[in-house]
């Protein structure tokens, strides 16, 4: 089939169509990039640009763009079936993945709970944690944490900006500090990167901070482990996760852990829990599923949790939540391809060498006056901008800074997303080193010429 041109794709587009998180007054007056095709770390708009896929098409492509090996699993798929009802329906890609999900997940983990994305994984797991709590109190949640955009996914984040319009809607949590060392009033570190004492001086605070909330009879607590991604990329010091699971251990409150950025690899663990030893009650998978094919999401949890809702018939303790595609085939064909290629390929292996070669670039970026803060963790990184890097006084909203550097980003051949005036560069791990270098030059080169 020829691809009708860019043109006449734009217009469609800015016809008829409402985009996610844009203001439609600027959208419709710009001339949107519109992508066609993708191979590896690149995607190709229809004017035939090509640009370094730097943020993994948000956070959600691990292996590269059309891999065989993806491709072909969901292609043998299609030919047997896309979608069966999974109410009162099993299906084979279903069981399979579980299976599989349940062996590579932390050991608590022996149940799975399909759902469509990372909002809905949250849904069912608040859900769950709230059926099966006692007491029905509230939860515990962090500040700036992001959990999804329906109501109950935005009830546990923590993002003013996105969500104040949605206020009256959402349901109290108790929101507790979150360590965010770069701006942590302890931080006197000078140059005014946070330091060694700062990374001390700021987790005691927010783990003191979480004892007190962390009370007996909470329904739960949610965390995005070891990194909060739409926060800004804010690392959290080493240690301050093992310590906020075991103050919910000790008050027997189910931890949640939000794994729908992190998980599959992205911080050089297969999840993110695992590098504090950490083993949750619910674990929250979306994104990287499938390898960033299709839309899928699974809600792991403990036995204990699943036997709570074990009774009979009449006594109404069934999890009353589903979704039409749950279970998906096409979907789960993928994760379990997403799974094989970690396996065949050592995956891990080359994203721990990919991150460590990060690691070494980004010190450039260090030297540029307009970055504030320059955060990693392993495949995950995030640039501070800032107006002046010695008060740490930041861009103001209406600035667009970020959008402007990633504009000036793109036109030199690499997309990716700002937070604000967080940059983020998120690659898929079938990166090369060449690939990666010049994700930062482009980048170093975009903050200069528009910080400048
Ligand atoms: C940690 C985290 N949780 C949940 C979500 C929501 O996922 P989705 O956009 O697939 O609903 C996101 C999305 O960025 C996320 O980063």
């Amino acid at each position: 089939m020829k691809t009708p041109s860019h043109l006449k794709l734009a217009a469609l587009d800015r016809k008829h169509v409402w985009h996610p998180f844009t203001q439609m007054r600027e959208w419709v007056r710009s001339d949107p990039t519109v992508i066609v095709s993708g191979k590896g770390a690149n995607v190709v708009d229809a004017r035939g640009r090509s640009y370094l896929d730097a943020n993994s098409s948000i956070w959600t492509n691990l292996h590269g763009h059309r891999h065989p090996r993806l491709t072909r699993a969901i292609q043998r798929q299609l030919q047997r079936i896309a979608h069966s009802s999974y109410l009162g329906l099993a299906n084979e890609p279903a069981s399979l993945l579980a299976e599989k999900l349940v062996r590579v997940a932390p050991k608590s983990l022996k149940k799975v709970f399909y759902s469509d994305d990372g909002s809905t994984a949250l849904e069912v797991a608040l859900k769950m944690a709230f059926q099966s709590s006692k007491s029905k109190k509230s939860f515990v949640t962090l500040e700036h944490g992001y959990h999804g955009d329906t109501v109950g996914a935005m009830s546990l984040g923590g993002m003013g900006v996105f969500h104040k319009a949605y206020q009256p809607l959402m349901f109290r949590t108790r929101k507790v500090m979150a360590p965010y060392c770069y701006r942590c009033p302890y931080n006197r570190a000078k140059p005014e990167r946070a330091d060694a004492r700062t990374y001390r001086r700021c987790n005691w605070e927010c783990v003191s901070l979480a004892e007190k909330a962390l009370t007996k009879g909470c329904a739960g607590a949610v965390i995005e482990p070891l990194i909060q991604g739409a926060a800004g990329m804010i690392a959290h010091p080493h240690g301050y996760l093992k310590q906020f699971a075991a103050l919910c251990r000790g008050q027997g409150v189910p931890l949640i852990a939000d794994e729908v950025m992190t998980g599959f690899g992205r911080t050089g663990t297969m999840f993110a829990c695992e590098q504090e030893k950490v083993s949750p009650d619910f674990l929250c998978l979306a994104k990287g599923l499938t390898g960033g094919y299709l839309p899928l999401a699974a809600t792991l949890t403990s036995r204990k949790i699943f036997d709570s809702f074990l009774g009979e018939y009449a006594e109404l303790k069934t999890f009353f939540h589903g979704h039409s595609y749950t279970g998906n085939q096409l979907g789960c064909a993928a994760a379990l391809a997403n799974l094989e290629i970690f396996e065949k390929e050592r995956t891990l292996q080359t994203v721990l060498a990919r991150s460590l070669e990060l690691g070494v670039m980004l010190q450039e970026f260090w030297k540029l006056p307009h970055v504030g803060d320059v955060r990693q963790v392993g495949l995950i990184a995030g640039i501070e901008l800032v107006k002046n890097w010695k008060t740490r006084e930041p861009y103001r909203w209406k600035d667009r800074v970020g959008v402007r550097v990633c504009e000036e980003a793109k036109k030199l051949g690499v997309l990716t997303r700002p937070i604000g005036n967080v940059l983020v560069i998120m690659p898929p791990y079938c990166i090369t080193t060449g690939q990666l270098e010049k994700i930062v030059n482009v980048l170093q080169r975009s903050i200069q010429k528009i910080c400048r």
